[in-house]
């Protein structure tokens, strides 16, 4: 077939192959219906398929994010969900999803941590691997990204990961090379620079590693999309292997690149090489020569995302089996910020806009019994900003855009106190008329903030000027997503009325590069209302008469999101001092940890009960009043190492050093660092307790055409065998892990234990199974850079089975000669 598509490129003048290599909009790639191409839709992303700017006012299904589906360590798992995201794609007409995530928790402070699956290379590269079969099975393609090094996001466009070639090879390219042997059909190249050794360049440059490597070694015949706005050059991209710059229409290609070719700087073989790549993944979407993309078939969005939220939670302490919740309970005090305002998605590119969330509140009223009462109360603000002002404050906001010469050319509506609104071309100045209306008698706090040039005013008196441009970094950051501005107080006395405050913005038609023109204003507003010390008050209030105390903590978008990292693991706010605080006005209480990556938990064994719950999309409630319950099982494992302190963290600031993050740890990545430190976790990779309870009978290795424990056995797929029972009362999942000891003698330091091979298992209770677990060969094997090649060292290996990667019951031993 693809001297076909040769075939087809052939009929094509240049100007008309290389228009076709820049995205014709941010999602939709050009058609070209003489050769037989029509356009490729794209959408992000891993936490449900958000669709196109034409059809962003639909509803998307917001999935749990994929640290939550991950906790699972279900491969079966995430082919539903695989299969899911390929039936949400087609009824959006999508065709390619962009997703999965495959960098690695290098840091528990990773901004986009939520959005990866785990610390672990090999849990990362059996779920991606699982993601891509099941969504590309429906004829759905998908785009692993972002390859590769990006595992942090602070100046995530600039800076260069150091990464040595055996820790490239060991531990961040696996998880790419297993999606290729699903058959990934696209990958995305990442904004940062990689400095492998022998090149360094930015990921869209890379030639080593997206010719010789991914194209090359690695048969990749895909097509490798630039991350949006990442391609910042025309030759050294187009020359390195990238193939399609988004988003579109401009971007450094097309005019530039066919002067590169006509110049003979680019070769045109090369432009013909990236259509044919092209061409091969309409043929895979069904989007050559006609439509053929029919509806999937997908489960009800209800019922999979429900079941999905609850399977990744994760159950770290049950002193007194206080969960699940028992039949006798009658008043539940419901308390927290997150039980409040539960944070259901991260911030970023993976968001999407979920037609409801069930917030807590709402699914335990749901599934409790009708006579249980639910008193909810926050505990406290956490959030460094002021929530955006509501309508009811805001009664007048006019928006006026005016070209060059001062001539009125649009007066967008406001849709509320924060927008981001899109400007034509020839708009260069925006001026917003605005006036809270303060009721309230008391302190009244304000914020506001506008993205680049401005000068705002409140009642006439100047807050705010800045001459500092707007630029694509402002988005790329995040920092749209949480301008910063002055904060003022107004007080308004009792008795004399409303008081109306005046807010008057002038700025710059921003320049926001490939995401386009426009203005972006945030007007903030917090009326009187308790202190946090008073409303941690009411919640130990509510706490003391209550059956049980549940409270939800957590993070929220200020914290976790695409474009910016955490400088601290702490809980926001006075989080810690609230949990502290109830748990001792109630001996049944429950703390709910409402997050997507680890946060410190100071309190944990001083709690009954504490459930990991991630963000669990737009089912979330349902979910954990599901898991709380007991109509469901928690059946999550960590797929990270939760650490006591920051001082125990491997990888804490995610700051690059002149430009560069030296990945000086190497292979001793999460778990594996802990290990070789000899630190005690606060709770341990794969770690997860469940309803029911487990004992490992036996374990037993057979290896094909082997002895085990006896010399001469050559490296093969050892096969473990695990007798496994179900001793509780409750029907439960388990998940077994088997982790390699490789030889302590000679040659160079290797983790002490490194997770080679998984399973997750329902058991009834009182039941026994074998589980079959393989080992891949490659497990056992070591990157030589001085032969550029796999080895396996000679010696005595182990084999270390257990339940997490501090629970180990079964050790089994063979050698490698
Ligand atoms: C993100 C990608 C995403 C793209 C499109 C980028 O900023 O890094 O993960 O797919 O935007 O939204």
């Amino acid at each position: 077939m693809t001297s076909d598509l040769r075939r087809r490129v052939t009929l094509l003048p240049l100007e008309d192959k290389v228009r076709l290599l820049t995205g014709r909009t941010g999602w939709v790639l050009h058609a070209a219906t003489e050769i037989g191409l029509l356009p490729i839709t794209v959408s992000d992303g891993p936490a449900g398929v958000r669709g196109t700017e034409a059809t962003e006012d639909e509803h998307s299904a917001g999935v749990p994010s994929p640290t939550a589906v991950a906790a699972a360590w279900d491969t079966e798992l995430m082919e539903r969900v695989g299969r899911f995201f390929a039936a949400e794609a087609r009824r959006k007409d999508v065709d390619v999803v962009l997703a999965p995530v495959l960098n690695l928790h290098r840091s528990p402070a990773g901004g986009r941590h939520f959005e990866c699956f785990s610390e672990d290379p090999h849990l990362t590269a059996e779920l991606g691997a699982a993601f891509v079969r099941a969504v590309q099975g429906e004829g759905v393609g998908t785009c692993p990204k972002h390859f590769i090094g990006n595992e942090t996001e602070h100046e995530r466009t600039g800076y260069v990961s150091r990464i040595d070639e055996r820790t490239l090879r060991e531990v961040y390219l696996p998880p790419f090379e297993a999606v290729l042997d699903a058959g990934a059909w696209t990958v995305m190249a990442a904004y940062n620079g990689v400095d492998d050794g022998a090149e360094s360049s930015t990921m869209t440059e890379h030639h080593r590693l997206l010719t010789d490597l991914l194209k090359g070694e690695l048969g990749f015949d895909g097509v490798v999309f630039s991350d949006w706005a990442a391609a910042r050059s025309t030759a050294p991209s187009a020359d390195a292997g990238l193939d399609i710059v988004m988003p579109g229409p401009d971007g450094p290609w097309g005019r530039a690149l066919v002067d590169a070719v006509r110049a003979g700087e680019v070769d045109e073989s090369v432009i013909d090489e990236k259509v044919v790549r092209l061409l091969r993944l309409a043929e895979r979407v069904g989007k050559l020569d006609r439509d053929n993309t029919p509806a999937v078939a997908g489960e009800d969005e209800h019922v999979i995302l429900r079941e999905v939220g609850s399977r990744g939670h994760v159950l770290l302490r049950n002193e007194g089996d206080v969960l699940p919740l028992a039949d006798s309970v009658r008043t539940v005090a419901l308390i927290g910020p997150n039980a409040v305002d539960a944070y259901t998605q991260g911030g970023g590119s993976a968001h999407v806009n979920a037609e409801y969330l069930v917030d807590p509140a709402e699914g335990l009223r749901e599934v409790l019994p009708e006579h249980v009462e639910v008193t909810l109360v926050r505990g406290g603000d956490p959030r460094r900003l002021l929530p955006v002002v509501s309508t009811e404050y805001l009664t007048e906001a006019d928006l006026t855009l005016y070209d060059g010469r001062g001539e009125t050319i649009d007066t967008p509506e406001v849709p509320g106190g924060a927008f981001h609104i899109d400007a034509q071309e020839s708009a260069e100045r925006a001026v917003l008329v605005s006036n809270l209306t303060l009721t309230e008698p008391g302190t009244h706090r304000i914020e506001v903030a506008a993205m680049g040039v401005h000068t705002i005013r409140i009642d006439d008196e100047v807050v705010s000027e800045s001459d500092q441009r707007a630029s694509v970094d402002d988005i790329l950051q995040s920092r749209h997503a949480h301008p910063e501005g002055p904060r003022v107080e107004i007080e308004v006395p009792e008795g004399t009325g409303p008081r109306t405050v005046s807010i008057d913005v002038d700025m710059e038609v921003g320049d926001f590069g490939g995401f386009g023109r426009g203005v972006i204003v945030q007007i903030r507003h917090a009326p009187p209302g308790p202190t946090v010390e008073e409303e941690i008050q009411e919640a130990v209030r509510v706490a003391e008469t209550a059956d049980v105390a549940i409270v939800v903590v957590g993070t929220n978008d200020e914290v976790e999101s695409e474009g910016y990292d955490r400088p601290t693991l702490a809980l926001p706010g006075s989080q810690d001092e609230l949990v502290r605080r109830v748990n001792a006005a109630n001996p049944n209480t429950t703390v709910v940890v409402n997050a997507g990556a680890p946060v410190l938990l100071p309190w944990l064994d001083e709690v009954p009960a504490v459930l990991w719950s991630w963000f669990g999309g737009q089912e979330y409630g349902h979910a954990l009043a599901d898991t709380l319950t007991g109509r469901a099982e928690p059946t999550g494992r960590l797929p990270w190492t939760l650490p006591r302190d920051h001082d125990d963290v491997p990888i804490l600031d995610t700051r690059p050093v002149d430009g560069i993050h030296d990945y000086a740890e190497g292979v001793f990545v999460g778990h594996r660092a802990y290990d070789r430190d000899g630190i005690e976790p606060h709770r341990p990779f794969g770690f997860g307790l469940g309803y029911t309870d487990w004992r490992i009978d036996d374990a037993a290795l057979s290896t094909p055409g082997t002895t085990p424990g006896t010399d001469g056995l050559v490296p093969g797929a050892p096969t473990v065998t695990v007798t496994l029972t179900n001793t509780g009362r409750r029907p439960g999942h388990h998940v077994v892990q088997v982790y390699l000891e490789p030889p302590t003698e000679d040659g160079p330091p290797r983790p002490l234990r490194s997770l080679a091979a998984f399973a997750s298992v329902r058991v009834a209770p009182g039941r026994t199974v074998t589980v079959d677990l393989d080992v891949p060969p490659r497990a056992l094997a070591i990157w030589d850079p001085l032969e550029h090649a796999w080895r396996t060292p000679e010696g005595v290996y182990h084999l270390a089975v257990g339940s997490s990667s501090r629970a180990i019951t079964h050790r089994l031993t063979f050698n490698v000669r």
